[in-house]
């Protein structure tokens, strides 16, 4: 058993503005791969298969993938008074073909047409939630992207939802809502003016891939080129989970403070009952633990877009151990993902 020394002194502030220019290490392939539910089947009947082979495997994986198969959505979907009301984000009809008069993306878009939505779960056609035509068709059968580039596979139109100054708002028009587990976790990041700090969605959850832009069977091979993985980064890996907190000691009024930012740029936890963990223990030359601090953040005790808890330690030690413990209703156990040791300043 730890002995409590001290007890933990907590703050939540206002960080006073980032810096813009603060680097990240590069992020890794996502891991451990999505287990959320079954395998999409029926791949090979996207028409984007034959080319974009990589990107669709990547892409199934992920909850965009499975947005309408996804067994939680359809638990709460049976339960919910006015179900087509739920259909917009996880069925949706391609975003745009249906921009405002001024070019915006939709904040509610509009679902597929029923004939499409009301078919058995059975006919996958029909259930490729957020699919590849949610974000990439454009009007007249033109396919849009980041770089216009010509081929005869499809007219390809550069626009401004593929381009790193301007991709975050494809991601907010459905993740700004709160509705049902979901918190509009994209309202935090509009609200403190994360975009003009250097982020974006694409940045911190699509990771840096080098790839050929297609390969068609038969064709000469592409050569490689940078591009975004459709693997999405989510908080089931704790490798990335841990990159939304950054840490820092310093010394004040004889004391040792562990401040941890949120370095995110929206809330965190940023989905209903999901709980985290951090504990802070000074260790003296020995390891013997002489303080330990702890906090929680949870759904009604968040720690907000740039926010900051501090946890205090009192005593003389040589080090400090930091630990996060992660517990979500999608893990079957509570997951160790973070584990440091920080020297003293
Ligand atoms: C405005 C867009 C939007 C609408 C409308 C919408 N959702 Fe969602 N839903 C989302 C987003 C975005 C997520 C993913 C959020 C996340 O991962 O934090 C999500 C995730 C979920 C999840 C979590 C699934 C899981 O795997 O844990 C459930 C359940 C869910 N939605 C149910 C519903 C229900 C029920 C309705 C209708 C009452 C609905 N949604 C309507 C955008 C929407
Ligand atoms: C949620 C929206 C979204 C969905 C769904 C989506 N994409 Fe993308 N896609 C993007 C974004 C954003 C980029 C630009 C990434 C970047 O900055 O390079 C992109 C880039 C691409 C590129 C350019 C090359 C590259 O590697 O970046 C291809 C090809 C592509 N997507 C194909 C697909 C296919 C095929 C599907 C369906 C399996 C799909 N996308 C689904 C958002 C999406
Ligand atoms: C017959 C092969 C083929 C099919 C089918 C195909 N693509 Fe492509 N696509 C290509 C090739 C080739 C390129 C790259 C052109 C280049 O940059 O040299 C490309 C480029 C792209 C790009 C980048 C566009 C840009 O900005 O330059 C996107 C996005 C994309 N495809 C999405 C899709 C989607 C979504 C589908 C399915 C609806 C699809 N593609 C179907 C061959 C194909
Ligand atoms: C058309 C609506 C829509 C758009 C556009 C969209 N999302 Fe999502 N996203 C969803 C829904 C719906 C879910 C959750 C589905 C579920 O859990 O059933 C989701 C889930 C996610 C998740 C959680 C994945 C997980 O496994 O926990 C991440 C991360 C995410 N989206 C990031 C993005 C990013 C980044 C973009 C922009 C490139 C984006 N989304 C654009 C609807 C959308
Ligand atoms: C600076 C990097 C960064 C940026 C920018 C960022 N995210 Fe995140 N996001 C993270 C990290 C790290 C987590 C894990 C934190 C957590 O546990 O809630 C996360 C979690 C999520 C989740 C999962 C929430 C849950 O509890 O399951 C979704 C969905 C998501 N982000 C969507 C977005 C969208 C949409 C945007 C743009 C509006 C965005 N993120 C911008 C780093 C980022």
């Amino acid at each position: 058993m730890r002995v409590l020394v001290t007890a933990a002194a907590l703050l939540l502030a206002q960080a006073a503005a980032l810096d813009a220019q603060r680097s990240a290490p590069p992020l890794a392939t996502p891991a451990p791969a999505d287990e959320r539910g079954a395998p999409l089947e029926g791949l090979e009947r996207i028409s984007c298969q034959r080319c974009h082979a990589d990107v669709v495997r990547e892409w199934a994986g992920t909850l965009h993938g499975k947005a309408w198969v996804d067994a939680p959505y359809r638990e709460e979907l049976a339960d919910a008074r006015r179900p087509e009301s739920c259909h917009n984000c996880h069925i949706p009809e391609p975003l745009h073909l249906q921009l405002g008069a001024d070019g915006s993306i939709p904040q509610r878009p509009k679902p597929r047409d029923a004939t499409l939505r009301d078919v058995p779960l059975e006919d996958v056609d029909a259930h490729f939630g957020v699919s590849c035509e949610s974000c990439h068709r454009g009007p007249d059968g033109t396919i849009l992207g980041p770089y216009g580039a010509p081929t005869d596979a499809h007219v390809s139109v550069k626009h401004a939802s593929f381009l790193p100054e301007s991709n975050s708002a494809l991601c907010i028009a459905c993740h700004a809502t709160t509705v049902g587990p979901v918190i509009g976790i994209a309202k935090d990041f509009v609200d403190t003016e994360q975009h003009a700090q250097g982020r974006s969605c694409v940045g911190c959850h699509m990771a840096p891939v080098e790839r050929p832009a297609a390969s068609e069977p038969g064709k000469p091979a592409l050569p490689p080129r940078a591009g975004r993985s459709h693997e999405l980064q989510t908080p089931r890996d704790p490798g990335f989970l841990a990159r939304a907190f950054e840490l820092r000691l310093e010394r004040r009024d004889g004391a040792l403070v562990l401040v941890v930012v949120n370095a995110c740029g929206h809330r965190v936890p940023g989905r209903v009952g999901r709980v985290l963990t951090l504990e802070a223990e000074l260790v003296d030359g020995s390891g013997a633990v002489v303080a330990s601090a702890t906090h929680t953040i949870e759904t009604k005790r968040s720690l907000p877009a740039d926010g900051q808890l501090e946890l205090v330690l009192r005593g003389s030690g040589a080090s400090v151990r930091v630990r996060g413990v992660h517990e979500a209703p999608a893990l079957p156990d509570a997951v160790v993902f973070l584990e440091r040791v920080l020297a003293l300043p």
